[in-house]
């Protein structure tokens, strides 16, 4: 604590982010009590060093919580003294960081500052009258869209619904002491004597049941709302007691456990590569503008970078353009001129001679990228990155193509490539390790979750995926209904199940990729056409209206029995007896198909680690993050039990299939985990 004047500064500076270490704590709790016993100060203002405010409870030391956590208490502290105090808030105040500036008796801001209770985002609630005071400040409504759908607010908004008193105009410092000497002098208001508003029932109400719709077996947002609720129909106090209960109890569940694993590991594989010196990358350029393609120009243009967009031929462009042009039509015009203005159109190869970096995104077919990447090896600038978004293809072939192999890498988006945040890094044999590191922050830098993988068939996302497919499909050889399992699929949290995401995607997409395959697929594989059959049939998938399921006039899936006939027919002409499928093996065989692959990733060096996999699963094909990941929701289920399910496995389906991973039978031998 200093003092300017008659008001005291208590300044938290806890490197990188603020968080409410043990130490920031017990700093705190020092500084309050030596601030009550200052008769000199008036009025006191909480301000932070660094980036931002207080970004919320030590998320790293949350494994070892005490049941009574010290920084609830002190925030009430904070509300009870009888001299006032002032959060000086600039960047983000979130969790625990907005908790305290909520007890404080007034809050300044700056123009950037950020508001959020992100607790649900960890399985978590907010344990120190968050769902309790924000209400009471700004509202249900608000209290809801942060602390229920973990959303954040700016500055502006904050204004708007009364939970800060007002944006600083010059130095947030100044304008937070000028605010507290305002106040000195009276009882300050206290947050906790404010009625809590009156259409809170019926916001609560009225979002119960989205909440339940969305949750997909997550319970911290539906904790969240009925803290609020209590404290509709409780004194603050008895609330107060509920949410810190409810908060502990979040706090040692597998949601909460499962889904700050992924956080630490979402940081972690950016560490796994970002060593290096990087290049420079301002201007990149995309050849090959098809669906992947276009998304990609989206998310680069939208991320304000410099792009030269190529097609091959003017007919390609203009359809590219077209495309583009529509999906930005519901942005504004200003809107739209910025992202228009930021790239360059051109159906000439010799365009990308500008380029930091050239995405390639044509066709799926060797012949094609490789005279592609002998071309780019030319054309582009020394020093430029030659990056090549195959899904599967060999990275290494394409590097030696271009005749210069260090320049070389995989670059692999996930479709739509404007919404989903999933990037593999790949290196190649021969990728230089700055190129690697450029990558990974170049895809940071346009908002993406990249993961390095190194090169083999499908990278992590798709070869894990393509086990998954085939098991669904050898299940339905084997008697399965394609709608049980994707039952057993969606009710394990995946947004989609294999066949819906199957209709989605396009049979005729599949049928192609299958073909390309083809002399890749076993006997079996070989006999499971189940593609080629809808194929043959005119069922193409959504967009043709029926593929897996039938899609009534208001794009609703229906099981179709012609389906259920196809399957039956399908193992009547083989002569495969088929037999009733439990859910629990439906699960197994899909879940554990990707988990064995995934420990055969880590044994072939392929990933640094299980968070790569777990990180590439969640954000690739939307495995349900509060199980962490299939490699930690492994552990979760024991590494004992899962290597003799496996095994089992490859005993009743063949080695071929289910060989299980050296590294999960040697962990579980000797009791290891993958973490
Ligand atoms: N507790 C402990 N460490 C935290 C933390 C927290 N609440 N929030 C961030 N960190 C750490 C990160 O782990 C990272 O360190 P690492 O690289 O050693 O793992 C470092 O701070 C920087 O975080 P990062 O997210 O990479 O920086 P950023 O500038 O992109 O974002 C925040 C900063 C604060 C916006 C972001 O980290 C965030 O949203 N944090 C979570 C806040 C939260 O959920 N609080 C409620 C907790 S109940």
């Amino acid at each position: 604590m200093i003092r300017d004047g008659d008001v005291a500064v208590i300044r938290i500076d806890e490197p990188p982010v603020n968080a409410a270490t043990e130490a920031v704590c017990a700093g705190l709790a020092a500084a309050l009590d030596a601030f009550a016993a200052d008769g000199t100060s008036r009025a006191a203002v909480i301000l932070c060093g660094g980036a931002g405010f207080v970004a919320g409870a030590d998320i790293k030391a949350m494994d070892a919580v005490p049941d009574a956590p010290p920084l609830p208490d002190l925030i009430d502290r904070i509300e009870a003294s009888e001299k006032p105090i002032i959060a000086a808030i600039h960047g983000a105040a979130l969790g625990g960081g907005l908790e305290l500036a909520l007890a404080c008796h007034g809050r300044i801001a700056s123009a950037d500052a950020r508001f959020g209770l992100p607790e649900v985002k960890l399985g978590l609630i907010p344990g120190a009258g968050g769902t309790q005071r924000l209400p009471r400040l700004a509202g249900v409504a608000i209290t809801i869209d942060l602390a229920v759908d973990g959303r954040e607010i700016d500055a502006a908004a904050a204004l708007a619904v009364g939970l800060i008193d007002a944006i600083a105009e010059g130095p947030l410092r100044d304008a937070a002491i000028a605010h507290a000497r305002t106040l000195t002098g009276r009882t300050p208001r206290r947050t906790r004597d404010l009625p809590m508003p009156a259409d809170g029932h019926a916001l609560v109400d009225a979002a119960a049941p989205y909440v339940a719709k969305k949750a997909r077996g997550r319970r911290a947002p539906s904790l969240a709302l009925d803290a609020i609720r209590f404290g509709l129909d409780h004194p603050f106090d008895e609330a107060l007691v509920n949410e810190r209960a409810v908060s502990i109890a979040a706090l040692r569940s597998e949601e909460s456990r499962a889904l700050r694993h992924l956080f630490l590991a979402e940081r972690r594989v950016r560490r796994d590569a970002a060593k290096a010196r990087v290049r420079t990358i301002t201007t990149v350029g995309v050849i090959g503008l098809g669906t992947m393609g276009r998304g990609i120009v989206q998310a680069l243009a939208a991320a304000g970078v410099e792009t030269i967009a190529v097609a091959r031929s003017e007919a390609s462009l203009g359809k590219a353009q077209g495309a583009i042009d529509k999906a930005w039509a519901k942005l504004d015009d200003a809107q739209r001129t910025a992202l228009a203005q930021r790239v360059r159109w051109s159906s000439d190869l010799s365009a990308l001679a500008d380029a930091d970096l050239v995405i390639e995104s044509i066709g799926e077919a060797m012949a094609d990228k490789a005279a592609l990447f002998a071309a780019l090896g030319d054309i582009a600038r020394p020093g430029a990155i030659l990056a090549s978004n195959t899904s599967y293809l060999d990275v290494d072939a394409l590097a030696d193509a271009s005749g210069r192999a260090a320049d070389v890498a995989g670059l692999h988006f996930f479709n739509p490539a404007n919404v989903m945040r999933l990037v593999e890094v790949v290196a190649g044999a021969a990728t230089a390790p700055d190129v690697v590191a450029s990558l990974m922050g170049f895809a940071r830098r346009i908002g993406k979750i990249a993961i390095l993988s190194g090169v083999c068939d499908g990278f992590v996302v798709n070869r894990l995926l393509a086990k998954r497919s085939r098991e669904a499909y050898f299940l339905l050889e084997e008697g399965a209904s394609p709608y049980a399992v994707d039952r057993v699929i969606a009710g394990f949290g995946f947004p989609l199940g294999p066949f819906a995401l199957g209709d989605l995607a396009g049979i005729d997409v599949q049928r192609a990729a299958r073909i390309a395959r083809a002399d890749r697929l076993s006997p079996r594989e070989h006999r499971a056409d189940f593609v080629d059959q809808l194929f043959a049939a005119g069922r193409l998938g959504r967009r043709a209206g029926k593929g897996w399921y039938a899609y009534g006039e208001d794009g609703k899936p229906a099981p179709d029995p012609e389906i259920d006939s196809l399957v039956a027919a399908h193992g009547a002409h083989h002569g495969i007896t088929q037999r009733m499928i439990g859910e629990a093996e439906i699960r197994d065989r899909l879940i554990l198909a990707m988990v064995n692959e995934g420990a055969k990733l880590i044994d072939e060096g392929i990933v640094a680690g299980p968070h790569a996999i777990d990180i590439a699963l969640v954000h690739g094909i939307g495995f349900p993050a509060h199980l962490g990941g299939p490699m930690w929701w492994a552990d979760r289920q024991g590494l004992g039990d899962v290597a003799t399910t496996v095994s089992r496995f490859a005993a009743e389906q063949g080695d071929a299939y289910w060989r299980p991973a050296e590294g999960l039978i040697s962990r579980a031998a000797t009791n290891r985990n993958f973490y």
